[in-house]
């Protein structure tokens, strides 16, 4: 289906990963990783996506254009660990079309 983007993601071991990702049902980033088991249940997705645990904290290594970051995400990633420039809370990021190509590091388990 068209409605499929691909999504490199990067692993806490390093490994890559590239998946594919639907783009009609209301996915986000976090829930994508977790439903690849690209982290272990329980280190990822902690709060339910509601941005108030940062265990889906990712480094955006490609330059897609990505939605503005909210007051609820950027309070979030202010207190996070291991947080750099290109950080982002996964769950905070939809799987719309425009992502096609999306390349992530998951950061590093808090
Ligand atoms: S799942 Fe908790 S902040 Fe994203």
């Amino acid at each position: 289906m068209e409605q499929d983007i691909t999504i490199k993601i990067i692993d806490r071991d390093g490994v890559s990963h590239e998946v594919l990702a639907p783009t009609d049902m209301a996915m986000n980033l976090m829930e994508v990783v977790r439903s690849y088991e690209l982290a272990p249940e329980g280190t990822i997705g902690v709060c339910g996506g509601m941005a108030m645990c940062a265990s889906c904290q990712c480094y955006v290594l490609s330059d897609h254009q990505l939605p503005e970051m909210q007051d609820d995400e950027e309070a979030m990633l202010s207190e996070a660990f291991y947080v750099k420039d290109n950080s982002r809370l996964g769950c905070q990021i939809q799987m719309t079309l425009d992502m096609n190509g999306l390349e992530v590091e998951l950061a590093p388990e808090n």
